[in-house]
């Protein structure tokens, strides 16, 4: 069971939040189509043994690709690598890239779920965060896929937005479950370094969201998640039962994935390697087949804190007979006796076997984890 992971490192418009590696001119479009089909095959023996359960395309943004260019990408895969009968395809896309027959098309080559980048229903956040749609064109781009016959959709929203008051996030939340959708990613805005909205920031151009604010949007993501039948499974991704993203749950299972494009991560359980983020150098690397990397080899317990973590993210939390069998008996003692004083402050729930956030917990758990890393 594995999972690949390909980054298509274009947009049409730079989101002022955004610090995901991608760049606006798509002149390089089909050299990187090209270069990127090269790195399937030079790269297939990675997940050798492997059956792939998940290919995920995400950016950037997937949805500039032509569905030839899609079609040519797919078809490689394909021959490469041993897929699952039942793959998950996931397909990211920016909502006004999506017009039925783009849909129907890509729906032909395998892509199975649909992860829509709405990010807020309100048409003044969509242009302080320099999105290219409208509130609008984010409403019918779900109503069109399911109509193009996906009924895997996810979409995601963003709050803690400057201006972004608990009645509006409200509206974004009751506007997102009158849509078709199976599954939501929401996270709170961050403050990335290298971007447009960072500098804004520092410049005063807006005020930011308060802590309080944050934590009243979050507790109403809860309960309207909970109550519209979508119940929180990881911090930021609610979902219908049995339509959690697989790809993403690979991901805190620690299974391996190989990543393809200009800084898509792979892991193999013992090395994380990362693609240089930079399409010259990327182009280049492949072409002459020197491919530009960095690798990091994990220590134990650098793989025991990323078990800990991905793993109290979810709701299903650690599972301690699990977590001695990977890690020891004196390991599970020591993550039992660490976690006794959240457990005392309601924050952290410890019983049967499994150690979890508690509500309240979620709410703190950055502060959490850092106390229970292992140095
Ligand atoms: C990198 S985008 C790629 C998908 C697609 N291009 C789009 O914009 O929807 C994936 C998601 O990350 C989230 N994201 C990126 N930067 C963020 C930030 N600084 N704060 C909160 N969410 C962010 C957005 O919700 C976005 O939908
Ligand atoms: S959020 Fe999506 S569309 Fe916006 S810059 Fe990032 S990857 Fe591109």
């Amino acid at each position: 069971m594995s999972g690949i992971y390909i980054h298509i490192p274009f947009c049409s418009q730079k989101c002022n939040y955004c610090d995901f590696y991608s760049i606006v001119p798509l002149a390089r479009k089909a050299e990187f189509v090209k270069a990127l089909i090269k790195e399937i095959i030079l790269r297939k023996d990675y997940l050798s043994g492997e059956i792939v359960d998940t290919i995920y395309f995400g950016g950037g943004t997937p949805s500039v690709l032509s569905v030839s260019e899609l079609s040519n990408i797919i078809e490689a895969l394909a021959a490469n690598f041993q897929h699952s009968k039942d793959l998950e395809m996931t397909f990211e896309a920016n909502p006004e890239d999506l017009s039925i027959s783009y849909l129907k098309e890509i729906k032909k080559l395998g892509i199975n779920r649909l992860s829509i980048g709405v990010q807020s229903f309100r048409d003044s956040d969509l242009l302080f965060m320099k999105r290219t749609h409208n509130s609008l064109e984010a409403l019918n781009s779900v109503l069109r896929a399911t109509e193009s016959g996906f009924e895997n959709i996810s979409i995601d929203l963003i709050y803690g937005l400057p201006n972004l008051s608990l009645n509006d996030w409200e509206l974004n939340l009751k506007q997102a479950f009158q849509l078709p959708i199976k599954h939501l990613s929401s996270y709170h805005l961050t403050y990335e370094k290298q971007t447009l909205l960072y500098k804004q920031l520092l410049q005063k151009k807006f005020t930011p969201s308060t802590e309080d604010s944050s934590i009243a949007q979050f507790e109403l993501l809860m309960d309207y998640t909970q109550q519209n039948n979508l119940p929180y499974y990881e911090i930021s991704n609610f979902s219908i039962e049995g339509y959690y993203s697989k790809h993403n749950l690979s991901y805190w299972q620690q299974k391996k994935y190989l990543g393809l494009g200009p800084s898509a991560h792979s892991y193999n359980g013992r090395t994380r390697e990362w693609n240089v983020s930079n399409l010259l150098k990327y182009l280049e690397g492949i072409k002459t087949r020197n491919r530009v990397f960095e690798k990091e080899i994990l220590s134990p317990i650098d793989i025991e804190n990323e078990f800990l973590i991905t793993n109290l993210r979810t709701k299903w939390g650690i599972d301690l007979i699990s977590y001695s069998e990977k890690f020891g008996a004196l390991n599970k003692q020591k993550i039992i006796k660490d976690v006794e004083s959240f457990v005392n402050q309601e924050l952290v729930i410890y019983q049967q076997n499994t150690i979890k956030f508690s509500r309240k917990g979620i709410l703190l758990s950055d502060f959490i984890l850092e106390k229970l890393f292992r140095l």
